[in-house]
């Protein structure tokens, strides 16, 4: 059951949230307007949910999105079916205000219930108080939110349910709209075609790989095109280098590159956006069992290259390194995109609230560092100096899949540097998402518990920029 959105001029419902910053506060008794001090009250017939945003001169987008999202999971507790959401005025964190309020108040709204036996009482009906002029902006946010949503879903999904043939389906059904072309290689064509290594990392499982093209054209007159890879290993057993407790119960996880390209290109196709797209999806389970791939053997790649297996659970580059290959080759984009739960390493180095950017373009690492700062969803960049290159010469094959550095050291970077053996001379990043994209506390502001959906705000205000 879905939640129905409008806009109104005056509040409707009996539940309300209203936002105050620290100066609107100052006459308030009981509440000082601190950046997340949220205070339930009662006025007349209704509940008051009152928001605080922080001094007016340090509050960003970011406190307004947050502190929606805290302030309609009160709501829940309070288990009501509709509630209006006054958007604030003043603006008082600049033009971005009433977008934050409005995602904030959508992605906040985000719960998985699908096994819950007894679920909960859910929210019918959301009201947002302002203008008409604000109806036009929410379309356009719903249908993001409503991506991010479908993302967290297919990653909060069973890793049983979710198996590289159901990602498959679930872009053949976004295809069914009419605007996205979308073509999947079975087990067989990945074999015929000589995407070695994609077979390799998938062929321990009984559940087999694909490879999933989507393909949008919003703007056939300009000749641009960008393309968009996916890391979607439905699970990370580790393989053969099995993974021990501990790390391996959340690696159900391991697709959410490939819901992030999916909820993208949902949304480039609703809002009818004016970009060429391409998204490429490498989809594979990392199983363990007797066909599984060995570590120290040697695979070809795609693109020619061969690589010593050093580990079977550094897989995630193998199947991109095919991936952006295959994108390259097929459909010439102008520059690429991969976003990937790669490293453990990222964890360590920035958290689970920043994702890791490496690129071998200034301009384009610039853009979408911009995009990060101003969606929420961050990313801060590392190097790709050249002796972490030099990590990655094997002495019996062109490349090893583990650096030859000493364990742990700089895991991510060289992660990111072996896909970039495979891209050319093409404008490139990758993103690291291994922290971003799972919540494994409780839900903090946008951020739900489990699956975040991270990526698809990104990559949409990103790819949809003036
Ligand atoms: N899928 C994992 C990375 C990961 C770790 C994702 C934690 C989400 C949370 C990836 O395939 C992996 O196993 N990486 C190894 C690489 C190592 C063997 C070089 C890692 O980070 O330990
Ligand atoms: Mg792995
Ligand atoms: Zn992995």
């Amino acid at each position: 059951m879905s939640v129905t959105i409008t806009v109104s001029r005056h509040h409707t419902f009996p539940t309300r949230i209203v936002f105050l910053t620290k100066e609107e506060a100052a006459n308030i008794r009981d509440f000082s307007g601190e950046t997340n001090e949220i205070s339930l009250g009662y006025e007349d017939d209704s509940t008051l949910i009152t928001v605080g945003l922080g001094e007016q001169k340090s509050c960003t987008p970011d406190t307004v999105r947050a502190g929606a999202a805290n302030a309609i999971r009160r709501v829940h507790d309070l288990k009501r079916t509709d509630v209006s959401v006054v958007l604030p005025e003043g603006s008082p964190a600049g033009v971005g205000t009433f977008a934050a309020v409005i995602e904030g108040t959508l992605l906040g709204n985000y719960r998985f219930l699908k096994y819950k036996s007894e679920p909960p009482v859910m929210l019918e009906k959301i009201e947002f108080v302002g203008e008409k002029s604000a109806l036009e902006e929410l379309r356009r946010l719903e249908t993001v939110c409503a991506a991010t949503d479908y993302a967290r879903d297919l990653v909060n999904e069973n890793a049983s349910t979710m198996t590289p043939a159901r990602l498959a389906q679930e872009a053949t059904a976004l295809a069914k709209g009419g605007k996205l072309k979308v073509t999947v290689l079975d087990e067989k064509e990945i074999a015929e075609k000589g995407l070695h290594l994609l077979k390799a990392v998938g062929q321990g499982s009984e559940t087999p790989p694909r490879l999933i093209v989507i393909e949008y054209a919003g703007d056939r007159a300009s000749p641009e095109k960008t393309g968009i890879v996916g890391k979607g290993i439905t699970f990370d057993s580790g393989g053969q280098n099995l993974k021990p407790t501990g790390h391996i119960e959340t690696m159900r996880c391991d697709m959410a590159g490939a819901a992030a390209v999916l909820g993208t290109m949902r949304t480039l196709a609703a809002i009818k956006a004016k970009v060429n797209v391409v998204g490429v999806i490498a989809a594979a389970q990392n199983a363990i069992g007797e066909h599984a791939y060995f570590p120290g053997d040697i695979y070809s790649s795609y693109e020619g290259k061969t690589v010593e297996i050093l580990s079977t659970d550094a897989e995630g580059r193998l199947v991109l390194a095919d991936a952006v290959s295959w994108c390259r080759k097929h459909y010439a984009p102008g520059r690429i995109i991969d976003l990937a739960t790669l490293t453990g390493g990222i964890l360590s180095a920035l958290g689970d609230t920043v994702a890791g950017l490496f690129s071998n373009d200034d301009a384009l690492a610039g853009e979408l560092f911009a995009a990060g700062e101003k969606t929420g969803e961050r990313l801060w960049r590392f190097p790709l100096y050249r002796e972490y290159r030099e990590s990655l010469k094997s002495d019996i094959a062109d490349l090893r899949n583990l650096s030859k550095l000493k364990k742990g050291y700089a895991s991510s970077i060289t992660g990111a540097a072996f896909i970039q053996e495979f891209t050319g001379d093409l404008p490139w990043a990758h993103l690291d998402i291994a922290g971003t994209a799972w919540n494994d506390g409780s839900a903090r502001g946008e951020v739900p518990a489990f699956a975040t959906g991270y990526g698809v705000r990104l990559l949409v205000d990103f790819l949809t920029r003036e």
